[in-house]
């Protein structure tokens, strides 16, 4: 247990191990399951839980508290809601504090009785005895039941995943900014990017409070949180920026040689670019991209009559994380035929994109390609530029 303020106590978990959320997600440093103890004068709130694995270490900190009246759960999923049930275990007489939407997946998910929750709405307070509580429904950070709580009188806002980031540490608070902010990146490409017109409108319902401190469930306390809120701003802003996105699988070189051509004009062209080979690339990288770029090109050779497996993979995140990018190509080498466009431009009906004409070539490239990938980044160029987007 670490102490935040006089009434406000840390008691979550390090994952220093972690590697992989949902089977999905890489998690290159770890993460922390963050928990937090709120005394009032009269109740004891405890802000979310930490996952199962975690639960023995969890409840030992827990040994010196005599009582817990309410258990917050703002997020109902298992790394934030695991060890609720043990916790009830031992505080029978709290009371899970949840969204409507939150109560019915908890007890989905967790076999929780229905008497064992009060469900709050948008703007609900409860009262800890001078400190006070108030709920503001946040959906969508991550899933649909999320919110976040206010501490009024300590201008504490407890945000759950909303300005997460997955950093394992020992340190409480944010000691390098710029580290904290590549992970909290990936952390919203990879959770919240497809819903980043709600989250905008979230940020908006956070301009009513004065907030001095944000204590998310993973990562760092931010009690400097303005530059977090500024780079959610960015990130939720529909302008895209003068960058391509260009993730690229290659057998033999052939697709290499294209992608690198174009690489490079676009460079020549004043036009970012980042290059993400997918048989070696971190996708939370390529997540991180797919925030700023204003196109994407898939770079796919064709195997077995469509795209290669790796490609078609980075067609499905890309069409699930729904990012802001408004143009988008395909270039590859083939060897004698197939239909790699055609499929991979039916995985992609959630971007709302312009599609650029693709550039194929059978076996190397020749003067024409290359003549073509040019061409191509003339009107990348040329489309970035009227459409205003910037760095
Ligand atoms: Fe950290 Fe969506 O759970």
């Amino acid at each position: 247990m670490k102490k935040i303020t006089d009434s406000v106590y840390s008691v979550g978990a390090v994952d220093w191990d972690r590697r992989l959320f949902d089977s999905l997600i890489p998690l290159p440093d770890g993460t922390t399951y963050n928990a937090y103890l709120v005394h009032g004068s009269e109740k004891t709130a405890l802000l979310d839980t930490v996952d199962l694995a975690f639960a023995d270490m969890f409840l030992a900190s827990l040994e010196e508290v005599s009582r817990i009246d309410y258990v917050i759960s703002h997020h109902a999923e298992q790394d934030h809601s695991g060890a609720i049930p043990l916790v009830l275990s031992r505080f029978p007489e709290a009371k899970i504090v949840v969204t409507a939407k939150a109560k019915g997946l908890l007890m989905d998910l967790m076999r929780l009785p229905e008497d064992a929750f009060i469900v709050v709405a948008d703007g609900d307070s409860i009262s800890l005895g001078e400190k006070t509580l108030t709920f503001i429904h946040t959906p969508w950070v991550h899933w649909p039941e999320t919110m976040v709580s206010y501490l009024v009188e300590d201008k504490i806002l407890f945000s759950c995943d909303f300005f997460g980031s997955h950093i394992a540490s020992s340190d409480l608070f944010v000691t390098d900014q710029c580290r904290v902010h590549e992970a909290a990146k990936r952390y919203f490409a990879e959770i919240m990017l497809p819903f980043r017109i709600i989250i905008a409108k979230n940020m908006d319902k956070l301009a009513d409070y004065d907030i001095h401190m944000i204590a998310p469930s993973h990562g760092q306390i931010y009690d400097q949180p303005g530059w977090i809120m500024d780079s959610y701003a960015e990130w939720v802003s529909a302008l895209p920026k003068n960058l391509v996105a260009l993730p690229f699988v290659s057998m033999h070189g052939s697709t290499r040689r294209m992608v690198d051509h174009l690489g490079s004009a676009l460079s020549k062209r004043d036009v970012g670019v980042e290059l993400f080979n997918l048989a070696v690339t971190d996708i939370g990288k390529l997540a991180m991209s797919l925030v700023d770029a204003g196109s994407i090109v898939l770079g796919a050779p064709t195997v077995l009559a469509g795209p290669h497996p790796l490609a078609a993979h980075a067609a499905f995140l890309a069409n699930a994380l729904r990012p802001k990018a408004r143009f988008l190509s395909i270039i590859g080498s083939y060897g004698w035929g197939g239909k790699t466009v055609e499929i991979l431009a039916g995985m992609i009906p959630n971007l709302k994109v312009e599609v650029l004409e693709p550039v194929l070539c059978k076996g190397l490239p020749k003067k024409d390609t290359l003549a073509a990938l040019d061409g191509l980044a003339d009107s990348i160029a040329t489309k970035h530029r009227e459409s205003g987007f910037g760095i």
